[in-house]
C-alpha cells in the first residue's frame, strides 16, 4: 500500500480515509482564495482562522506558530528567533519570508491560503507580492481585525493553548470544560511565554510602528475589509463571512 510521509495508508482507519476523500471532493467546488489576516495580538486572528480554513479548504499559515515550533525543537531557525520573540519584537524579515515561501508549497495550500501574522512589515508585504507574482497569483482579500488596545490585555493574559493542535481557549471568553485541560485530548494546556502584560506592551508597539503601514499598503490596492474585532467571536465570524462572500 502507498505510504505518505512515513504513514502507511493501510494503517489509516477506513472511516478516516473516507472522511478525507469526501472533504476533498467537497473542496473541488470551492473557489481559490488567498487571504491575509492582520490585527494586533489578541485581536482574534487565530480564533477565526480554523473556521475560514474549513469553510474554504485553505491552508492556515501562522508564522507565530511555526516560529514557536522551531523554538521548541531548538532548530537553527528557532535559536535565531527566540530572543526577539521573548521580548515581543519582530524576528528578521528574511527568516519569516523563507518559512512562508517553503510552507506555501504544501499540498494543503492548493486551493489557497490564510496568512495569519504575515506580512508584518512593508518589506515582507513586498516580498510576498514578488513570491506570488512568480506563481501568477495575487492576494484576494486582507481582513483587518480592528480593535482598541485597551481590550487586548484581558484577552492575552487569559489565553490558554493546546500546543500540539494549536487549539486556543480563554479562561473567561472560551473556557475549556476542565480548567487548563484540552477538551479533545485531555492533555494539559499552556500559557505562552510572551502572553504577559509587560511583553504585550512591546508587541503592541511593534504592531503600531511596523505592521499598521502594511494595512495602508493593501488599502491602496483596494482589498482591505475592516472587521469590528471587539465583538463576540460569533459576530466576528459573521462579519468575516460577509467580507468573503
Ligand atoms: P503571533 O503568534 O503571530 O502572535 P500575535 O500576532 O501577537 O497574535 P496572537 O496569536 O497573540 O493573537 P490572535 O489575534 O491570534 O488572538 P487569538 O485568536 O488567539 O506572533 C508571536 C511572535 O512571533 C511575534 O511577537 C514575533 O516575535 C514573531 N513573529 C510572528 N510572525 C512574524 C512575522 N511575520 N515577522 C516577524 N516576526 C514574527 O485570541 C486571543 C484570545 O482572545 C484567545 O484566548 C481567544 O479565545 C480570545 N478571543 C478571540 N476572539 C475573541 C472575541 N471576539 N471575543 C472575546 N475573546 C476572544
Amino acid at each position: 500500500m502507498a505510504s505518505n510521509g512515513g504513514v502507511d495508508l493501510a494503517d489509516v482507519p477506513s472511516v478516516d480515509l473516507m472522511t478525507e476523500l469526501l472533504r476533498r471532493m467537497k473542496c473541488q467546488s470551492k473557489p481559490d482564495k488567498r487571504l491575509i489576516l492582520i490585527g494586533p495580538p489578541g485581536s482574534g486572528k487565530g480564533t477565526q482562522s480554523p473556521i475560514i480554513k474549513d469553510e474554504y479548504c485553505l491552508c492556515h499559515l501562522a508564522t507565530g506558530d511555526m516560529l514557536r515550533a522551531a523554538v521548541a525543537a531548538k532548530t537553527p531557525l528557532g535559536v535565531k528567533a527566540k530572543e526577539a520573540m521573548d521580548k515581543g519584537e519582530l524576528v528578521s524579515d528574511d527568516l519569516v519570508v523563507g518559512i512562508i515561501d517553503e510552507a506555501m508549497k504544501k499540498p494543503s495550500c492548493q486551493k489557497g491560503f490564510i496568512l495569519d501574522g504575515f506580512p508584518r512589515t512593508v518589506v515582507q508585504a513586498e516580498k510576498l507580492d514578488d513570491m506570488l507574482q512568480k506563481k501568477g497569483v495575487k492576494v484576494d482579500k486582507v481582513l483587518n481585525f480592528a480593535i482598541d488596545d485597551t481590550i487586548l490585555e484581558e484577552r492575552i493574559t487569559g489565553r490558554w493553548i493546546h500546543l500540539p493542535s494549536g487549539r486556543s481557549y480563554h479562561s473567561k471568553f472560551a473556557p475549556p470544560k476542565i480548567p487548563e485541560i484540552d477538551d479533545v485530548t485531555g492533555e494539559p494546556l499552556i500559557q505562552r511565554k510572551d502572553d504577559t502584560a509587560a511583553v504585550l506592551k512591546s508587541r503592541l508597539e511593534a504592531f503600531h510602528r511596523q505592521t499598521e503601514p502594511v494595512i495602508d499598503y493593501y488599502t491602496k490596492k483596494g482589498i482591505v475589509a475592516e472587521l469590528h474585532a471587539e465583538k463576540p467571536p460569533k459576530e466576528v465570524t459573521a462579519e468575516v463571512q460577509k467580507a468573503l462572500s
